[in-house]
């Protein structure tokens, strides 16, 4: 049996660190940690994201501003929104929940905020800086790093000599993830939609971290016995079972088959999901501390 990694427990540990961290920059006479989220459109799960956000903004002792803009707003309109954030001294962290509506170029967007208030780590900057090597300098994103948070909470923060297979290789996710596995000195092996034998390579993995977006694809075969499963998926499936119309969210990995095989493994929910928001946290109060100088 696998021990099950409790993303809830960690979460609620950094968190609170982010409030004392928060509370001491007052104390100084810093100024009050701001965070601005701001989303366009009506997905009801990314609203349901959003609003945790928030609240967990104002729990940390931050000032948070939401932002919500309707489905038919322009580029212009929100071009011109991350600006004004971006010239607001009260704001220190800027994250425009995605996906936007489809007539809406979200590159851009994320190009034109601030790299010190970037705190999705989405900025070339900051994903440069993550590329070269610089892991302080720069903001990360906050999933693969909640992510590495739990693998260090079973590894260490040495990943020497072992295999490390990312299924994903999105900008928000898979990439950045890659980097902090290599930072970290595993063997990583990027895997996607066309690689080819995708169970075989998993099989070879000391951690395999699933990103995919796919309920449950990943089976009891693809993994080693005595891994590591990280699953970042978050995927709402119809649960009849739990009377009509009922759902219910699962991961990308097929958990009570993986479970036992797994040395430990996260679960969905209450695994990596609590990490990203205590993550976006940190990220917001490091980039407080920063501009307070
Ligand atoms: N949509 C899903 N996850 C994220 C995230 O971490 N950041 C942003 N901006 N949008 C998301």
């Amino acid at each position: 049996m696998g021990t099950v990694i409790d993303g809830k427990k960690v979460a609620v540990s950094v968190i609170d660190k982010v409030k004392d961290a928060a509370g001491a920059l007052k104390a100084k006479g810093g100024p009050r940690t701001g965070l601005a989220v701001v989303i366009v459109g009506n997905d009801p799960a990314s609203h349901a994201y959003v609003s945790s956000k928030s609240r967990m903004a104002k729990e940390c002792g931050f000032a948070s501003v939401q932002h919500t803009l309707p489905a038919e707003t322009t580029q212009a309109d929100l071009a011109a929104l991350v600006a004004t954030l971006n010239d607001d001294p009260a704001i220190h962290g800027i994250l425009v929940q995605l996906p936007l509506p489809s007539h809406l170029d979200a590159e851009p967007i994320i190009q034109s905020i601030r790299p010190e208030k970037d705190v999705d780590g989405l900025h070339v900057v900051n994903a440069g800086k993550l590329a070269t090597g610089d892991l302080k300098g720069g903001l990360i994103s906050c999933t693969p790093a909640g992510a590495m948070v739990l693998l260090r909470e079973v590894h260490g923060a040495d990943l020497s000599g072992l295999n490390a297979v990312v299924i994903g290789r999105s900008n928000l996710f898979g990439k950045p993830m890659g980097q902090l596995l290599l930072a970290a000195n595993a063997t990583v092996t990027m895997a996607h939609s066309r690689t080819r034998d995708l169970p075989a390579v998993c099989r070879h993995a000391d951690i395999l971290v699933a990103a995919v977006g796919r309920p449950q694809m990943v089976k009891a075969d693809w993994v080693k016995p005595g891994a590591t499963v990280i699953d970042v998926g978050i995927n709402r499936i119809d649960a009849p079972e739990r009377g009509e119309g009922k759902s219910r969210l699962v991961g990308d990995v097929d958990f009570p088959a993986c479970e036992p095989l797994a040395a430990a493994i996260t679960p969905v929910p209450g695994g990596v999901g609590p990490m990203t928001i205590a993550m976006l946290m940190a990220n917001t109060v490091i980039a407080a501390y920063r501009a307070a100088g």
